[in-house]
């Protein structure tokens, strides 16, 4: 089995601690089945840092250069426009994707600490989940004053639940709502949620049209507005939290090959029925996660919202030029990154400098390691030691692999058995410990396979 698949195990999950997440990460483990590591991602090339003398102990966090340096403001280039979804004013317009099972809320306050996120979401959450109170939705949609502002993501096809899915994302600190019209997992789509609104466009403006009434009953004050933002733009005197959508350019990939994908009908039609901002991410539904991101389609849809609505664009952010190239290619108004900030929650920080223009500086391996401690930290503290050790059993790969220091001979030092060490450990203590060696110079060697 492969490394990816070993973590995604069923018997490894119930070892760590996953048994007992059913309804959410039963979800994440189908998605799971399409989270691949993004090729390229191996000899990723933000400037990857000369070799450095290894520090023997690790900073604790804040991290120091990172997290001190407050966001300079925004120049006026061509793709650099702030973005603003309704009545809420980003501080960048780079956004944290929902990824089930990996953006919860401990990712989003390492993610935030870099700084450089506009936006970060929670996960898919049902709105049964919610308003029947199941643990497992309110562990998804669990928020802090650290994490602002917040979307929480809906699914489903029923306007009068997702109505009420929406009411208790309002009265539970979220400052946008969205609907997701993309997650081609059949357990979603057999519901009449996700990408199956893709090809339903009526019950999806349904959707919307009620939704965007119920936001408006349960309107905000001009001081819960000020609690829930970041206080970097002034926050609005009142008014109902906006709605978003994120969804892909089409089910059948043949619709979108022959110029028939429903995505810029469908964004002028959400925009019509109340929604402030449409995500894409420039697939279909059929290409699941494979093949390259369709620019082309984003500026599709682009062109649809005609100025109306701001449309973000979404898929293989992976490095800073490549935020660059999707906001230059599509006229998108801001991006969305996913996967790229599984490996380097620090990506947003330097794309938004390599944005304006200034250099994407590349952590030293010191932070690096004090990213990885204070995710572990954070969900120690947010659910307890055994979940902590699943989640960083499973993520261990991801971080690691920016990790891996170039060798004089072009390839890449191997970091298995660090990420080993990390898996293997049975406490807390064996995590730091691993973390601790890896710092002073242990658990590395050999050349990375497929380097
Ligand atoms: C494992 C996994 C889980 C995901 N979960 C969600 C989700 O809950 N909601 C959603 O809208 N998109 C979800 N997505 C899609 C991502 O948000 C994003 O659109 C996609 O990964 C492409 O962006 P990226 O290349 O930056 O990762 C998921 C993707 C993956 C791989």
């Amino acid at each position: 089995m492969s490394e990816t698949g070993k973590q995604q195990d069923g018997e490894t999950r119930k070892q760590r601690g996953g048994g007992s997440e059913k309804t959410g990460h039963g979800r994440a483990m189908v998605w799971a089945a399409s989270l691949h590591p993004i090729r390229g991602f191996g000899s990723l090339s933000l400037g990857v840092p000369p070799v450095r003398p290894a520090p023997v102990s690790l900073p604790r966090f804040p991290i120091s250069r990172c997290l001190a340096a407050a966001l300079p403001p925004v120049p006026s280039t061509v793709f650099l426009r702030a973005l603003q979804i309704g009545p809420v004013r980003l501080s960048t317009n780079l956004l944290l994707a929902p990824i089930a099972g990996y953006c919860d809320l401990a990712f989003r306050m390492v993610c935030r600490e870099w700084g450089g996120v506009g936006l970060a979401c929670t996960d898919l959450l049902s709105p049964q989940g919610l308003l029947r109170g199941t643990a497992t939705s309110l562990d998804l949609a669990k928020t802090n004053a650290s994490d602002r502002p917040v979307g929480m993501q809906l699914y489903g096809g029923d306007p009068e639940v997702m109505a009420q899915g929406a009411r208790w994302a309002v009265e539970h600190g979220a400052a946008v709502v969205d609907i997701n019209m993309g997650c081609p997992v059949d357990k979603v789509t057999k519901k009449d949620g996700g990408s199956k609104l893709l090809t339903d466009l009526p019950r999806a403006a349904a959707i919307v049209e009620r939704v965007t009434r119920e936001l408006e009953k349960c309107a905000l004050d001009g001081a819960e507005w000020s609690r829930r933002l970041d206080g970097t733009a002034p926050p609005p005197t009142g008014g109902p939290v906006p709605l978003t959508c994120k969804i892909r350019l089409c089910w059948h990939t043949a619709d979108y090959e022959s110029g028939r994908a429903c995505s810029p009908d469908l964004a002028r039609a959400l925009a019509d029925a109340g929604v402030r901002a449409v995500t894409v991410h420039g697939r279909t539904t059929q290409d699941k996660f494979a093949g390259s991101v369709r620019l082309g389609g984003i500026a599709r849809v682009v062109e649809a919202a005609g100025g109306r609505i701001p449309v973000i664009g979404n898929g293989d952010v992976r490095a800073p030029k490549d935020a660059e190239r999707m906001l230059r290619a599509t006229g998108c108004d801001g991006v969305m990154i996913g996967r790229g900030a599984l490996a380097a929650p620090w990506l947003f920080r330097q794309t938004w400098d390599h944005l304006n223009g200034r250099p994407a500086i590349e952590p030293t391996e010191a932070e690096k390691l004090a990213t990885i401690r204070r995710f572990f930290d954070l969900m120690r503290t947010q659910r307890d030691d055994r979940y902590a050790m699943y989640q960083i059993n499973r993520r261990i790969s991801w971080f690691a692999r920016s990790m891996q220091r170039p060798l004089v001979n072009g390839k890449l030092e191997s970091v298995r058995p660090f990420k080993e060490a990390v898996r293997t450990a049975r406490t807390a203590n064996e995590v730091y410990s691993a973390l601790d060696r890896f710092a002073a110079g242990e658990l590395r060697g050999g050349v990375e396979a497929g380097a």
